[in-house]
């Protein structure tokens, strides 16, 4: 059974892929510093798994745990690295913190990963790498632009450095808006604190926990003035970093670097997400239309066709399911 290691392993992807990679045979190695999780996770993953996964507390930017793990678990047959701060309206406000974590937490992994021999990682990126694309689909060759928010130029920085190391292989998966979560409710996002994102927002202030929805900008240049975004299923998601992870491994990929873009083809605008939401749920959001958000763009959804020549993956699931999901996971919350 080969070890994979998952940095952010407890996180809101994270989890959904630990779960992917079990029931496909690895057996996966947590890391996570619970910066933007709790260990009740692992309860869930344990009910889901019929096995406690294992879990080490730790930071990706000490250069100790790397060693620490090898030691307890043996060798390590690829790093999936999901370890990164992830919000972009508060990467505006806190841009050292963003490249403290997502550009140094890398770099100490890699550093690692040479001083450990391993080769293989499975590189968490982001559609943010676009900027303000000019068209629409984007695809992998669409022009990395300058990017829009903090949060997307630590992945473009990503990106360049994993390109730069000659002796790692990456399978670099820019995600476009993950959401949802695993249908039996035992699983989902659980970000601390308020979401800035829109779902964990949505469900929460429709469950009464939060005040109404802010959307954030009526007045963009598309349909219905709100932005738009290409979300998709969280474990459509996992299952991309099963075929990534199984492409390096089995030494199919072309070059050292390789970029898919992960996403359904689809976009959404706001209010699409929230009259989907109604129609799936019944319930009926509360919401006001505010001013722009910084960093946002107006307009992004994926050409993923590549991943679907190459990678052999498609999304699956449709709007109506991951909103059903996101809703059952937020009613089965304490
Ligand atoms: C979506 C839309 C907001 C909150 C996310 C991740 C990022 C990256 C890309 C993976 C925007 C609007 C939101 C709210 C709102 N994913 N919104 N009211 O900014 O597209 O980025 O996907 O790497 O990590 O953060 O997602 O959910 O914050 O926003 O109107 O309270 O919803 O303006 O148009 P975003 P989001």
């Amino acid at each position: 059974m080969k070890n994979i290691l998952v940095t952010g392993g407890l996180g809101f992807i994270g989890s959904h892929t630990v779960l992917s990679l079990h029931e496909a045979g690895f057996n996966p190695i947590i890391l996570d510093n619970l910066s933007n999780t709790n260990i009740g996770v692992l309860d869930g993953l344990e009910k889901l798994m019929g096995k406690r996964p294992v879990f080490f507390l730790g930071d990706v930017n000490d250069p100790a745990v790397y060693g620490e793990i090898v030691s307890k678990t043996g060798s390590i047959a690829a790093v999936i690295h999901f370890a990164a701060f992830k919000a972009v309206g508060e990467s505006v406000q806190q841009p050292l913190k963003y490249y403290r974590n997502n550009v140094g937490g890398l770099i100490s992994l890699l550093e690692a990963m040479k001083k450990e021999g391993i080769a293989n990682v499975v590189f968490s990126s982001s559609c943010t790498v676009y900027g303000e694309p000019d068209a629409v689909p984007v695809s992998e060759s669409s022009p990395v632009k300058p990017a829009a928010s903090p949060y997307g130029a630590t992945k473009q920085m990503g990106e360049t450095i994993l390109q730069d190391c000659a002796d790692i292989h990456t399978q670099c998966l820019r995600y476009f808006n993950p959401i949802g979560a695993h249908p039996s409710g035992l699983i989902g996002e659980l970000p601390l604190g308020v979401p800035s994102n829109l779902i964990p927002y949505l469900t929460q202030s429709v469950a009464g926990l939060r005040p109404p929805l802010t959307v954030h900008g009526g007045d963009y240049p598309t349909p219905d003035g709100t932005c738009i975004r290409d979300y998709i299923h969280v474990c459509d998601l996992a299952e991309a970093h099963l075929a990534a992870l199984n492409r390096l491994l089995d030494g199919s990929q072309n070059g050292r670097f390789e970029v898919f873009n992960i996403g359904t083809g689809h976009g959404n605008s706001v209010l699409e997400v929230l009259q989907a939401f109604q129609a799936v749920t019944g319930m009926v959001p509360a919401y006001e239309i505010g001013p722009r958000r910084a960093g946002d763009v107006v307009a992004v959804w994926a050409d993923a066709s590549k991943a679907t020549n190459q990678l052999g993956w498609k999304a699956k699931r449709g709007l109506s399911e991951m909103l059903r999901d996101a809703w059952n996971w937020q009613q089965k919350q304490a």
